[in-house]
């Protein structure tokens, strides 16, 4: 599987959702310039960052946060590419539109209009999850992410996370799937007293073998916890009832040992799923699945009996 690929059906899916919005809300960019010292930084070893906007009235003294999708990498090649960008470098990050669940319209976000919203951007390539460092001749890398989401939700408890009446950790995509890997430990951050709960929206990456037998997803995760040092992330009770441990990786393994009050939101059709997990394009190479995965009103009844499976 290609990380490329991944990327390109990420990206032109975030951007035609933006087309939606009328009304913009910008929010500028908070860089955690001393997160370094921790070695808390982006694949290239710049400093991560979020965007902050803070909550109001009824709302105030509760904070939702939600972790920016955009696939993964997991070889030299992938990350290094990655690296160039605004998904691996904060070099490259710009202030954010806050829209959808993060706006502050009532109409558009009834029921988080008035929290503390905060997007993390993602720069790692592992879900906020890795913890390694890579280095081939002069070319260096940084695998992260676990430091990336500790340095934020540091930062964040003196601006009030601390004191949260209620925290929803959310993210989409990558974002979703990195919800799963941190839940129970945002969890412990509070009280008893804070309500927490968890979301992922489009983060629920199944762990089902492709239209040919092969299980494509699971060659790719095995490959990226590896690479990137994931091991730590993953839940040591779920590690500990599985034979490989980046079987946690996947939400369906890691969910059945989280103690939160979980969403999950994912469409059945969900295309990056479609696409890249069930329909590469290795397991459909003279193409019959083409018209299907580029409108589903196109699937033949055969293939709708398959993806309903
Ligand atoms: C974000 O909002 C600004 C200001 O309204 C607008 O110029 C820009 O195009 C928006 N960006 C995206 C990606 O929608
Ligand atoms: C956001 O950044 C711009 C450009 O640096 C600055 O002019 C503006 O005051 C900032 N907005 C806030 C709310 O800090
Ligand atoms: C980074 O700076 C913030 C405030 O400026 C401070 O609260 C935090 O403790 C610092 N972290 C480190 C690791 O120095
Ligand atoms: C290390 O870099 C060399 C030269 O750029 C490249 O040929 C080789 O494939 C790299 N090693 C790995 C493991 O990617
Ligand atoms: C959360 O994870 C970080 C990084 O692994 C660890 O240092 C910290 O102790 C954990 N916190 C809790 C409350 O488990």
């Amino acid at each position: 599987m290609k990380s490329a690929v991944w990327m390109v059906l990420f990206m032109s899916a975030v951007f035609s959702s933006f087309q939606k919005i009328n009304s913009q809300l910008v929010v500028n960019l908070t860089v955690i310039h001393n997160a370094t010292s921790l070695g808390a930084v982006c694949l290239d070893g710049s400093p991560p960052g979020y965007h902050l906007h803070r909550g109001f009235g009824s709302g105030a003294q509760n904070w939702i946060l939600q972790m920016e999708g955009g696939a993964w990498c997991n070889d030299e090649l992938s990350c290094y590419l990655r690296s160039k960008t605004a998904y691996g470098s904060s070099l490259y990050m710009g202030s954010w539109n806050f829209s959808g669940i993060l706006s502050n319209d009532p109409n558009m976000n009834p029921d988080f209009y008035n929290w503390n919203r905060v997007f993390l951007r993602y720069c790692d390539g592992a879900s906020f999850a890795g913890n390694s460092e890579y280095r081939n001749g002069t070319k260096r890398l940084y695998f992260r992410g676990l430091r990336i989401w500790d340095a934020i939700v540091h930062d964040l408890f003196p601006e009030g996370l601390q004191h949260a009446e209620k925290a929803l950790l959310s993210g989409c995509s990558a974002g979703g799937l990195a919800t799963f890997l941190h839940c129970d430990n945002f969890s412990q951050l509070f009280p008893e007293t804070t309500i927490v709960k968890c979301m992922s929206d489009a983060g629920f990456f199944l762990d089902v073998k492709d239209k040919s037998g092969y299980n494509n997803i699971r060659h790719f995760f095995r490959s990226l916890v590896k690479f990137q040092g994931v091991e730590q992330s993953l839940s040591e009770k779920c590690v500990n009832s599985h034979h490989d441990p980046y079987l946690c990786f996947f939400p369906q393994h890691a969910l059945k040992h989280i103690r939160i009050p979980y969403f999950v939101l994912n469409s059945a059709y969900d295309v990056t799923q479609v696409d890249n997990i069930f329909v590469p394009l290795s397991s459909d190479p003279c193409g019959h699945w083409k018209n299907c995965k580029l409108n589903y009103t196109m699937c033949t009844p055969n293939e709708i009996n398959i993806l309903q499976e």
